[in-house]
């Protein structure tokens, strides 16, 4: 089917306020607007039209918290009200549509509760994943310049309690734009201190508040920020729109997934990424699915077996997750053994996405739940699924290493550098044909410059997504790695430029390079290298030990930055530049070229030594 007639569609099976007459406008390219003239509003299609339609008793949202006992359920009735009661609340903080409001919550109802607030009243919401540090979230807050910030008290890992608030605090300290107010979830294992004038409980506050309706906004007006990382320290604030995520995502849940109003679907994610925004919040909501909120691990919480629980529970029809997941499960319970204790009759598919896919983790998956496990690939970017094998539609054979075709609307080649296409089967960049679909982004915050150079100039015409890989004989596309400094820890998107930053802080260090070395579990963990200031004596145990800490206290936990040596130098090129690729060809034990412009070939030999005291490669 023709492009804008698919979408022209599409869009005819949402809520307006206004209909669309225009179903993208291209006069400023790469600045497509999509079903630009429409009005309508994201909390309305995802809440009260099931309401309308007769579904309010129908299950909108399941709370399962194995980490701390705690289990809740919503229906459409129950979720609508309390959403039009906080967004009260934000209405009542002065917050107007076009105002900021930035999330930072762990996995409880109240989070998709203030996202879906924020949408009601056209704020745009900025939810910042939890483990994050505080500096992460002051730049944040420095970006956004938030009106408001929705938080809690703690957040709860299985092995001990996150202390949300004092983190907050710390990053109000260092942030110049401050809000005025803070909302802050009190949770009973670890309250927090509050701040008088500024911090409010949620509690008390949504007890008092008038329900307000939903705000009519236009359909290219912001939904949300979501800050990704990109090679600097500095992140990429992406921006989705409104009218063209709701078509977009609606439009996938039925065709990518197969899912229908009533049918259980589970994103085991967290909201702080763009998987918890398309797929536990509004893609499943606006399709009329029941979501779920899951506040545990896939391993730990209490055991391997806790997503077949989770399914065999709430009849989940679908889950997706990050294949990181299912490596920890497989690593603790190889036979599947756990799988025989429920009944996972409801499960039709497994989807897998946020990192590279091994076949054997694929196929094991396949062969222990006996369903068709999809492998799907996109971006934050993106908002939803470039390639898939669409459900939906027609499942096309599954061959392991491939997120199989471009979804339609989606127009995937693979350039050589200087922009020509390659035969089939040949590595290269992976593009995709302006303009991308409804429900991508339409913008950075505040960047449109930094968003023209990153993503569209290199390749004039086309999306440049950042990932290298191929296209063979059947149209089936390959993902092989990124082009950038970007890293997939356990499906998180980290940038180890952003590492090399705050290592470079360090006032020992003179210089220092982090690479992405592979691992069994997590797809990639980041180790850097250090080099010293000439004089200094102190030990290098201790100054790898520092840097480590600071890139958890400077980040977050989330870098799962623990591999740190000191070298003597880093190999480079004779023009000065850091061979990362060739040290992490060394570190991953891959058959690996002396590059014909290194400067001293001897660095390589050193560089070896000490990854083999790292333990790289594995023996
Ligand atoms: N708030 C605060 N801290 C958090 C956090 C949150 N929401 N999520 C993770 N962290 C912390 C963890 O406690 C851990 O800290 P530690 O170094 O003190 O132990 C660190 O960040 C790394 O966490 P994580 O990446 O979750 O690693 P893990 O070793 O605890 O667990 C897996 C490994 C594979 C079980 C886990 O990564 C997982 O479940 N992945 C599923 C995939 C997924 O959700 N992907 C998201 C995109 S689809
Ligand atoms: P994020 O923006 O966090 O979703 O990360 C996006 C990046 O993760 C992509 O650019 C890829 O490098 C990687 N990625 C996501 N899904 C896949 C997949 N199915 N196969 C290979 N890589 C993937």
């Amino acid at each position: 089917m023709d492009n804008i007639e698919r979408w022209r569609q599409a869009a005819t099976d949402v809520f307006w306020y206004q209909a669309p007459t225009e179903v993208l406008d291209e006069s400023k390219p790469p600045f497509y607007r999509w079903y630009p003239d429409g009005v309508t509003n994201a909390c309305y299609n995802a809440l009260d039209i099931h309401v309308d339609e007769g579904r309010g008793e129908q299950l909108a949202l399941i709370y399962d918290s194995p980490v701390t006992g705690a289990k809740r359920q919503y229906t459409f009735n129950e979720l609508r009200d309390e959403v039009a009661r906080f967004a009260g609340v934000l209405a009542g903080l002065g917050v107007l549509k076009g105002d900021r409001v930035i999330v930072y919550m762990p996995m409880v109802p109240e989070a998709l509760i203030a996202m879906l607030a924020c949408a009601r009243i056209g704020a745009v919401h900025s939810v910042v994943f939890g483990g994050f540090a505080a500096h992460e979230l002051a730049v944040r807050i420095d970006d956004a310049a938030p009106r408001v910030i929705v938080s809690a008290s703690c957040g709860v890992e299985p092995s001990h309690v996150v202390r949300y608030k004092p983190l907050l605090d710390e990053a109000l300290d260092l942030a110049h734009r401050k809000p005025e107010h803070c909302v802050i979830l009190q949770r009973p294992m670890e309250p927090a201190s509050m701040h008088a004038g500024r911090d409010l409980d949620w509690e008390t506050e949504i007890a008092s508040a008038v329900a307000v309706d939903c705000v009519p906004v236009n359909a290219n007006d912001p939904l949300y920020i979501l800050y990704t990382s990109g090679t600097t320290g500095q992140p990429k604030g992406v921006v989705r729109d409104t009218g063209g995520s709701i078509v977009a995502l609606k439009w996938s849940m039925r065709h990518v997934y197969d899912m229908h109003p009533g049918e259980v679907y589970w994103a085991a994610s967290d909201v702080g990424w763009v998987v918890g925004h398309s797929y536990i919040v509004y893609g499943p909501l606006f399709n009329g699915n029941t979501t779920l909120i899951y506040e545990g691990k896939p391993v730990g919480t209490p055991d391997p077996g806790s997503f077949w629980r989770v399914i065999s529970d709430y009849s989940v029809k679908v889950l997706f997750t990050a294949p990181t997941a299912f490596r920890a499960i497989r690593k603790e319970d190889p036979t599947g053994s756990h799988i025989e204790r429920y009944d996972l009759s409801s499960l039709k598919a497994l989807f897998l996405a946020g990192e590279r896919c091994d076949p054997n983790t694929l196929e094991w998956a396949q062969d222990k739940l006996g369903v068709p496990v999809i492998d799907h690939w996109w971006q934050t970017e993106t908002g939803w699924s470039i390639c898939a094998n669409c459900l939906g539609d027609e499942l096309l054979p599954i061959v392991p290493g491939s997120p199989a075709r471009a979804v339609p609307g989606y127009d995937v080649r693979v350039l050589d550098e200087q922009g020509e296409e390659v035969p089939a089967g040949t590595i290269g960049a992976l593009v995709v044909k302006c303009p991308l679909p409804p429900g991508t982004f339409i913008n950075l915050w505040k960047a449109p410059e930094r968003f023209e150079k990153a993503y569209f100039s290199h390749f004039p015409g086309y999306y440049e997504t950042g990932d290298a890989g191929y296209i063979d004989d059947n149209g089936y596309i390959f993902v092989m790695a990124r082009t950038d400094d970007v890293i997939n820890v356990a499906g998180h998107r980290l940038s180890t430029g952003a590492m090399e930053e705050v290592l470079a802080e360090h006032p020992d260090v003179a210089e220092c390079a982090v690479i992405g070395v592979a691992d069994a579990l997590k797809g990639q963990l980041p180790l850097g290298l250090l080099v010293l200031n000439a004089g200094v004596d102190r030990s290098a145990e201790q100054i790898a030990k520092e840097s480590i800490q600071y890139v958890r206290d400077q980040i977050g936990p989330v870098a799962a930055f623990k591999l740190c040596a000191v070298v003597n130098r880093l190999p480079k090129t004779r023009s000065g530049k850091i061979l990362r690729g060739t040290m992490r060809s060394i570190a991953d034990g891959e058959t690996w070229k002396m590059p014909a412009t290194i400067d001293d070939p001897a660095t390589l030999d050193e560089i070896a030594e000490v990854l083999k005291g790292l333990g790289y490669p594995p023996q």
